[in-house]
């Protein structure tokens, strides 16, 4: 059943704006990206999703192919980021298949709430595979593609047809530290680095290289496992966000549409914090069941064995 663009997508972007362009987009069925893509799709681009589930990318494809009619939505299911060679033939299906990649969403990433003490060395490199190296393999395997996309887009500042364009999936968790959540802080860190890297490295070459760091949204797989229902339905949740709310998959979308516009022709190696202000109040999430630093000092949760889920 189609989604509702009110859902998706704000009413001030025009129809048409992508005509002919494709995103290439990693955790493309996730909550966050599949409205990413969706609103790139419904302003014209065709675009490949891509996932570790089979089933479920490909049943997200269809759903965002009913965004606009005579949409082309492929799901490419049982890659894993962390293997660059899987990556690399999801690209050449891609470009066989739609022509080539003009944008690109690197938002594939894997978490869950552990002190440091639950995290077993290889629980951390894990992390930091999906979230970093994924990331480069994501971009290292687009980068021809980026490259001959900005090419035949200058950015020339005036030029309304954009492309050579990628945007990374990050998180504001080391901007300050945050308790439980080390092994994604770090790999986090690393992805900021990868895109300002790429926007000095391919700037000269007219690709764009920034990040969006969502803050806690509605709905989302993320907060299914960060956050606590009981805190959601009370309200305490909030009370941490300076708007006083979650944001909903909506306003990422509206901010990936603003970067791969020509309205965002001149923001590179930029950092797009779409939180509602979040990430500048202090302490852990507002949707852990207990407050900072209580949760810390019970003593149940600091002899936590690697691979046991949190308590929190
Ligand atoms: N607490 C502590 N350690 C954990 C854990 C938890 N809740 N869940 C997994 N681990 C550890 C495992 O014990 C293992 O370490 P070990 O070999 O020392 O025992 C290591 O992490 C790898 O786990 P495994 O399940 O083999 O990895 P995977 O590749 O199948 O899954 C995850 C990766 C763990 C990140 C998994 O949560 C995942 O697939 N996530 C993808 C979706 C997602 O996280 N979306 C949210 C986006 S915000």
């Amino acid at each position: 059943m189609a989604v509702p663009r009110s859902e998706y997508l704000s009413s001030v972007w025009r129809d048409g704006i992508f005509d002919n362009k494709v995103v290439f987009c990693t955790g493309g069925a996730g909550t966050i990206c599949s409205a990413q893509v969706r609103a790139l799709v419904h302003l014209g681009a065709n675009a490949c999703i891509i996932g570790r589930n089979v089933e479920k990318t490909e049943t997200m494809a269809k759903s965002i192919a009913t965004a606009r009619q005579g949409a082309k939505v492929i799901g490419i299911g049982a890659v894993d980021v962390r293997k660059i060679e899987s990556l690399e033939s999801a690209v050449e299906r891609c470009v066989k298949e739609l022509g080539g990649i003009d944008y690109v969403i690197a938002g594939a990433a894997g978490n869950f709430i552990s002190p440091i003490s639950g995290l077993s060395a290889n629980a951390f490199k894990t992390v930091l595979d999906i979230d970093t190296i994924g990331s480069f393999n994501t971009l290292k395997a687009t980068l021809p593609q980026l490259i001959i996309s900005a090419s035949k887009n200058p950015n020339t500042g005036t030029n309304p047809s954009t492309g050579g364009r990628i945007i990374f999936i990050s998180a504001s968790f080391h901007f300050t530290g945050m308790p439980l959540q080390a092994h994604v802080a770090v790999a986090k860190a690393g992805v900021d680095a990868l895109s300002a890297t790429t926007a000095i490295e391919y700037g000269p070459r007219g690709i764009t290289s920034n990040v969006i760091t969502p803050g806690p949204i509605m709905g989302t797989e993320g907060m299914a496992r960060l956050g606590s229902r009981e805190a959601e339905s009370s309200g305490a949740a909030f009370k941490k966000v300076p708007l006083q709310r979650y944001g909903t998959v909506k306003e990422i979308a509206d901010g990936t549409v603003y970067l791969f516009s020509d309205a965002g022709n001149f923001v590179n190696g930029e950092v797009l914090v779409i939180d509602g202000g979040d990430w500048r109040t202090p302490g852990a999430p507002g949707a852990t069941k207990s407050q900072y630093p209580d949760y810390l000092l019970d003593d149940s949760m600091l002899r936590q064995k690697p691979g046991k889920k949190s308590k929190l």
